[in-house]
């Protein structure tokens, strides 16, 4: 199986040892308390889970600047987007030990324990500065950057033990794993060659076909189905949702045995093409071969060009950095004339017109009106469970 990223083994920062794990629960009580923010909190679900292996924390500013501007820390190891914990918080000693608070969770439980090696001031110009490399734009309605910029000036670094995955375990216990299990998965089912599909949308006929194509193009052993199942901008698709519309159409339309539909505890970041390298580095430890990268990936609006998602890793991605390989989708929909779903590349022939081309508000307009999108572009059974939703919020 393909090597985890950075290291021969994955180093999960959960403490899977039960009577360490207690004792650890035990000592945060009476440490002082830090109450993350989403983003932060997210970021020690993926540590926790193996996902950011072979990160041992929080990175310092210089890691983070580094990162934000060469994607490589001080250290010269090959990543893709800071991993943080910025506060507004003041009063939090460097040298000291203390317990990061769930804000995702009611009563604010402990989530993991942190042990301070710095504490950081970040101006605002370098927080700009960091958002602009990893999102490409300053522009404050980019909900990404939104976000980062709101963080606060804090940086607080420094090695963590995790002590729960947050709500994504008890919310999603059917679909979220940690890299750790996805890889256990994988070894059991005695594959080998597999490749990711990285989706925060229920998967529509594009999105499935995009799974067959891969499959059968690099023949891989199986496909990871691989949902976000944090927090997205207000619109999107409820992860339940979301989770029950791909599970029915992997039941209907796929052999079985060939998909795992699984999830991941992170919130969106909408980086587009950092996003789409960082969605790399974790599908490597969960022991992916490759993930399939199309258009606009993990974009937003009109910020990223396309296939940027793509170029990135000609550009900007060192041989050998990684060793998962990207799969590169061109833009997928159904062909009137040819009766499939196709990639447009392969049908030089059409023009724009020949395809059925539905754009997400289209989608979401219709389903507000109670109308199922055309089959040719959802599934009867996607759009069954995606209608049912729309409809309960008018009611
Ligand atoms: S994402 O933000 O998680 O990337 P989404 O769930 O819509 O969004 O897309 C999942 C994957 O499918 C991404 O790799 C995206 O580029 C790809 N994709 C979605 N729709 C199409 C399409 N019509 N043509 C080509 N690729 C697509």
């Amino acid at each position: 199986m393909i090597k985890p990223h950075g290291s021969d083994e994955l180093n999960p920062l959960f403490v899977y040892n039960t009577e360490k794990r207690h004792a650890l629960v035990a000592e945060a009580e009476s440490l002082p308390s830090l109450l993350l923010n989403s983003a932060a909190a997210a970021n020690a679900v993926m540590l926790g889970g193996g996902y950011f292996n072979p990160l041992t924390g929080y990175m310092n500013k210089a890691d983070a600047m580094s990162v934000a501007d060469s994607l490589h820390t001080t250290s010269g190891l090959f990543w893709p987007v800071p991993v943080v914990n910025l506060t507004r918080e003041s009063g939090v000693e460097a040298g000291s030990r203390i317990a990061l608070r769930d804000p995702n969770v009611e009563g604010n439980p402990v989530l993991a324990v942190m042990d301070v090696e710095a504490v950081e001031e970040v101006s605002d110009d370098e927080i700009r500065s960091m958002a602009e490399k990893i999102f490409r734009t300053l522009d404050e309605n980019h909900p990404g950057v939104a976000t980062f910029t709101d963080l606060g000036n804090t940086l607080l670094s420094g090695p963590i033990q995790v002590l729960n995955f947050s709500y994504f375990q008890t919310d999603f216990p059917d679909t979220f794993r940690t890299a750790v299990e996805i890889r256990n998965e994988i070894k059991e089912h005695g594959w080998d060659k597999v490749v990711a599909f990285q989706t925060r949308n229920p998967m529509h006929r594009a999105h499935e076909e995009l799974c067959r194509m891969a499959m059968e193009d690099l023949g891989t052993d199986g496909i990871l189905i691989h949902m976000l199942l944090g927090k997205l901008k207000p619109g999107d698709i409820p992860a339940d949702v979301r989770d029950a519309s791909i599970r029915k159409m992997v039941e209907v339309y796929f052999p079985p045995n060939t998909v795992m539909v699984t999830g991941y505890g992170f919130d969106m970041l909408y980086a587009g093409p950092r996003e789409a390298v960082l969605h790399a580095v974790f599908r490597q430890n969960c022991g992916c071969s490759h993930l399939i990268v199309g258009r606009d990936h993990a974009g937003v609006g009109d910020y990223y060009g396309g296939f940027d998602a793509q170029t990135i890793f000609d550009e900007e991605v060192p041989a050998g950095a990684l060793e998962l390989e990207i799969y590169r989708a061109d833009h997928t929909a159904y062909s009137k004339k040819l009766d499939k779903v196709v990639m447009m590349k392969d049908a030089p022939d059409h023009s724009k017109e020949d395809f059925v081309l539905l754009s997400g508000t289209a989608v979401r307009e219709m389903l507000g009106r109670g109308e199922a999108p055309p089959p040719e572009f959802s599934r009867p059974e996607v759009a069954k469970i995606l209608s049912d939703y729309y409809q309960s919020l008018d009611s």
